[in-house]
């Protein structure tokens, strides 16, 4: 068996390069560079920053392999450095934006592993979601992270018991801007579809649904999915929101979705639930929110005292685990 080469702890608690990495992508100097601002003086000037300290940021990163200074105190993009022109990339690393609140929140590791609760509202003021809400632009680029400029357009092609050919109804309950959604009506026009989350994303939606032309056969409702969801659809959709909430919050959720579909519908949950052997991943979640990844075993207990019974949970060639259940 080959040797493990032993780690650097100082290399691996090097807070440097990310800081740098954030700072650059915060102050766009890959845009300024691309568009011709490559000596220091003129970038700083360009960035509205000190051209000294940018200088230190730059040579240093230099030295991790981003950018390249051509000549003393001329900046060029190399490779890695052009991905900070991805919007998707800038996205969670712009500290004034969602990425900032990221980035911040990893220094309340310490809190949330002492407590398993998270520390975010310690250093924001608020608990995450409230938080997004008084800063409206922050909670936009949330959305944006989350949507198709971050994550890219979702794939809707998962697979469910019996197919689909009986699902006239979707709800997608915390569906975000509606991405998922509105690939779930364009590629089956048979379906109608409701959109159910916080009033301020589900305000930014229209445009989703109208870029996919299937205004027409949506709901778009506001509301917390604490509430009592709009009931008697044929599925209701949980993508990437379990993982968000530890055992108490995660099980009205899921009360909330059986008391709708009853008696004759199910509810799909995508992403947070894995095989018993998944390895045990430490997420942002966690941190930001107390979220929970959980095993099939543990998922089907808490579905249990929801009023939900678990009828297939697999990984699908889509590539999501797929949970699918049924009021009981
Ligand atoms: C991680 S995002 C997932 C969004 C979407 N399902 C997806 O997969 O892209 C979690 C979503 O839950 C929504 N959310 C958080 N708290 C909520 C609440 N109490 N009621 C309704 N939606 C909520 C957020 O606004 C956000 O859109």
């Amino acid at each position: 068996m080959p040797e493990q080469a032993s780690a650097n702890l100082w290399e691996l608690s090097d807070l440097c390069t990310p800081w740098c990495i954030h700072v650059v992508a915060t102050l766009r100097i890959a845009e300024h560079i691309n568009a011709g601002k490559d000596q220091i003086d003129d970038l700083a000037a360009a960035a509205g920053c000190d051209p000294y300290a940018l200088h230190r940021v730059l040579t240093y990163l230099v030295g991790k392999g981003v950018f390249e200074e051509t000549t003393p105190g001329r900046f060029a993009l190399n490779e890695t450095a052009r991905g900070l022109l991805d919007p998707r990339q800038r996205i969670g690393l712009d500290l004034e934006g969602i990425g900032g609140r990221m980035a911040y929140a990893w220094g309340t590791l310490l809190t949330y592993v002492r407590t398993g609760a998270p520390g975010y509202q310690e250093l924001f003021g608020l608990p995450f979601w409230e938080d997004l809400d008084a800063h409206p632009r922050i909670g936009a680029s949330f959305d944006a992270l989350i949507g198709p400029t971050g994550h890219g357009i979702p794939n809707p092609e998962f697979q469910i018991t019996g197919g689909w050919a009986s699902v006239r109804t979707v709800v997608d309950v915390g569906g975000g801007t509606g991405a998922m959604l509105a690939e779930i009506l364009r590629t089956r026009p048979e379906i109608n579809g409701t959109l159910v989350d916080l009033p301020r994303t589900v305000a930014l939606s229209g445009e989703t649904f109208q870029a996919a032309g299937v205004t027409g056969r949506v709901t778009i409702v506001g509301q917390s999915f604490f509430d009592p969801l709009p009931a008697g659809a044929d599925l209701y959709l949980l993508k990437g929101i379990l993982n968000d909430w530890p055992d108490r919050e995660a099980m009205a959720i899921l009360t909330r979705c059986a008391e709708a579909a009853r008696p004759g519908g199910r509810v799909v949950v995508l992403g947070g639930i894995g095989p018993e052997n998944a390895p045990r991943a430490l997420v942002i979640e966690m941190v930001l929110l107390g979220g929970k990844y959980r095993t099939v075993s543990e998922f089907r207990e808490l579905a249990r005292e929801a009023g939900l019974e678990v009828v297939a949970a697999e990984r699908q060639p889509s590539g999501y685990f797929v949970v699918e259940c049924r009021p009981i």
